[in-house]
């Protein structure tokens, strides 16, 4: 492996969707990867394909977020890290159910990986780059913070933490040059809606311009992270939705244009 440069980003939930296009991007930037989730399989050829094609270093590590002690494990190997320049919460999963229907042990679990393990990999990246005096941190969060509706209570109460730890972590850091957003992305094209907790839900139900690519969602969550935008939300429809909804976190103009066309 020839390592073309000495930064490292840790990307949570890369054995598919938008972690795993994350840790395309990053990789084709040239830096080296730790990928964080439970396939090893799927991990494992990620790995190499990415280690053959930008001569770059990626590490796999298992873990299961929503275990306490494998979110030590990754905290600690963080800690150890004297080039984290990105961290990237990304792993998450939805349930299907009403809040009475679904097991509590899943919504224990939701929490964990949501909001524990994203706080504690935070609180563990931050020492080393504040020393450093540079990192970029992106929890990924989702329209659902703002679009709260039946059948995902926990999902959309998780995602608003995400988008206020970040906002409010932002503002503490003011001054130094760390980043930190929330990235809020709409129906994506993933493996999110593939798993039983999904099985009755047809993604034909939801019209096509709805939806956006991990790719499309990636590439909006780099631009704003260059421009300083602590909250991304990708795509105009989404910008949209949640204007309809009556939230302030889009952006002025398309809060003028949703204003006017509500007359
Ligand atoms: N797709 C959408 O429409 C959409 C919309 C808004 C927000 N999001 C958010 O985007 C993020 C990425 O999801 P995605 O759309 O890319 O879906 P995905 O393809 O299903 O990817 C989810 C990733 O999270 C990992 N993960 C799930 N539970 C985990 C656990 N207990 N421990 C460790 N890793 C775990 C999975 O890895 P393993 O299974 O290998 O562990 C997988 O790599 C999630 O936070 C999701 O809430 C998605």
């Amino acid at each position: 492996m020839n390592n073309r440069t000495s930064t490292t980003a840790l990307i949570t939930g890369a054995s598919s969707g938008i972690g795993a296009v994350f840790a395309r991007r990053l990789a084709a930037r040239g830096k080296n990867l730790i990928l964080v989730a439970r396939r090893q399989e799927k991990l494992a050829a990620l790995a190499r394909e990415l280690e053959q094609r930008y001569s770059i270093a990626v590490e796999i590590l298992l873990a299961d977020l929503s275990q306490p002690d494998d979110i030590e494990k990754v905290e600690k190997r963080i800690q150890e890290l004297d080039n984290l320049d990105m961290l990237i919460n990304n792993a998450g999963f939805g349930t299907g159910g009403k809040f009475v229907e679904v097991e509590l042990d899943k919504q224990l679990s939701m929490i964990e990986v949501h909001i524990v393990a994203t706080m504690r990999l935070c609180r563990a990246a931050l020492p080393a780059m504040l020393a450093r005096g540079r990192g970029s941190i992106i929890n990924v969060s989702s329209i659902s913070a703002f679009l709260p509706v039946a059948g995902s209570v926990n999902y959309s109460a998780s995602k608003v933490y995400l988008v206020n730890f970040s906002k409010a972590l932002q503002a503490e850091l003011a001054g130094t040059s760390i980043k930190v957003q929330a990235l809020c992305p709409g129906f994506t094209y993933t493996e999110f809606h593939s798993t039983s907790e999904y099985q009755d839900f047809d993604r034909g139900h939801i019209p096509r311009g709805f939806w956006m690519s991990g790719e499309a969602v990636v590439n909006a969550s780099l631009r704003d992270l260059a421009r300083n935008r602590t909250v991304c939300i990708p795509g105009f429809i989404n910008h949209v939705m949640i204007a309809l909804a009556g939230n302030d976190a889009v952006s002025p103009i398309v809060r003028a244009v949703v204003k006017r066309f509500r007359g």
